[in-house]
């Protein structure tokens, strides 16, 4: 399986997805700065992933610190700060920045040189974990994928996404090892094209059956009766099951639920937000215009067009069938409490 993020000799090497699948280009990061750029430019995406580079980012920080000792804290501060401003939805990131920082404040008594070993260590920690909670997902969910049956997802929730596995793909995954999946329809996911370049990728290199579809051909997919089940990944789910992932998942939740399609959304604890009642507090990226308005650098609508661009979407929790986590598997009315 493909891994799309490795610490070694005190940097970080990560696959370059906005070069997949044509290349396969590995970047080095050694600064908290680079490992930020990354995270902006979708070189690694993926709400499991972002968290995962941001804490190893952090190690790169200090690791690259060079002020008097007095200066450290702030420093901290601002690289913490550099990373979570760099992308706002996945709650992951936050989750990790927040998990680093407090190893870091309660042991700064440290000399640095055993402060970045413990941060380092707590890194790996974060992507181990990861993983591990990823194959539980699929554990919990493959169940709810029969034999023989039709899957449609939506961006990339695979490996690519994650520490390695991923949460919807894992399921699927999982499912089609397990009892052998009919089709995996992709829907293309405009405008990154992660379903088109990621996913279709990750499948195809382990032969699970894939069909490619543009994303408004879901609807049409579906009363042709050729869906069984919709599955999708989340960047943050709030305390009643509402959820913000990929542009294209509350329609595609609105579509099955006219269909009497179960919609699934496979997720870590550490994607949930409990802190917010619901989806509408979820704060939704918008990226830049000329990613709708370019293909492959060359423009295909009138420049100076107005864009909206919303890299997210909100489906409420009641149009979610179910979510998967590594805790077991959730049903509505959701109730985290205790989680
Ligand atoms: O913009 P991206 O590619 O970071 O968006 C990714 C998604 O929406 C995924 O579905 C989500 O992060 C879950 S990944 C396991």
């Amino acid at each position: 399986m493909i891994t799309p993020v490795c610490y070694q000799d005190r940097q970080l090497i990560i696959l370059d997805q906005s070069k997949l699948p044509q290349q396969i280009v590995y970047d080095r990061c050694g600064t908290a700065e680079e490992a930020a750029e990354a995270i902006r430019t979708l070189k690694v995406r993926g709400a499991p992933l972002i968290g995962i580079i941001a804490a190893y980012a952090m190690v790169l920080a200090l690791i690259t610190f060079k002020g008097p000792n007095e200066g450290l804290c702030r420093y901290f501060q601002e690289k913490k700060h550099l990373l979570a401003a760099t992308r706002p939805t996945a709650v992951n990131l936050f989750w990790a920045l927040n998990n680093m920082e407090r190893l870091f404040m309660e042991n700064l008594e440290l000399p640095l040189a055993d402060l970045i070993k413990l941060m380092e260590e707590k890194a790996n920690e974060i992507l181990n974990l990861d993983i591990a909670l990823n194959r539980l997902i699929g554990e919990n969910g493959r169940g709810l994928l029969p034999s023989g049956c039709q899957v449609l997802t939506i961006c990339n929730a695979g490996a690519l996404a994650t520490g390695g596995y991923g949460t919807a793909l894992g399921v699927i995954r999982a499912a089609h090892a397990e009892n052998g999946l009919g089709m995996v329809w992709v829907c293309e996911t405009r405008p990154v094209l992660q379903g088109a370049r990621l996913t279709v990728w990750e499948l195809t290199r382990e032969k699970i059956p894939v069909t490619l579809i543009t994303d408004s051909m879901a609807g049409y997919i579906m009363y042709l009766g050729k869906v069984d089940v919709v599955i999708a990944g989340a960047d943050r789910v709030a305390s009643n099951g509402d959820t913000a992932n990929k542009i294209g998942t509350y329609s595609l939740a609105m579509l099955a639920r006219c269909h009497k399609i179960p919609f699934y959304i496979a997720a870590p604890f550490s994607t949930f937000d409990l802190s917010l009642a619901d989806g509408a507090e979820i704060p939704v990226e918008e990226r830049d215009p000329q990613e709708i308005k370019c293909v492959n650098g060359k423009y295909i609508t009138v420049p100076e067009v107005s864009v909206f661009n919303p890299a997210f979407d909100i489906t409420p929790g009641e149009l979610i069938s179910s979510i998967i986590t590594e805790k077991g598997v959730f049903s509505p009315p959701y109730d985290f409490s205790g989680k």
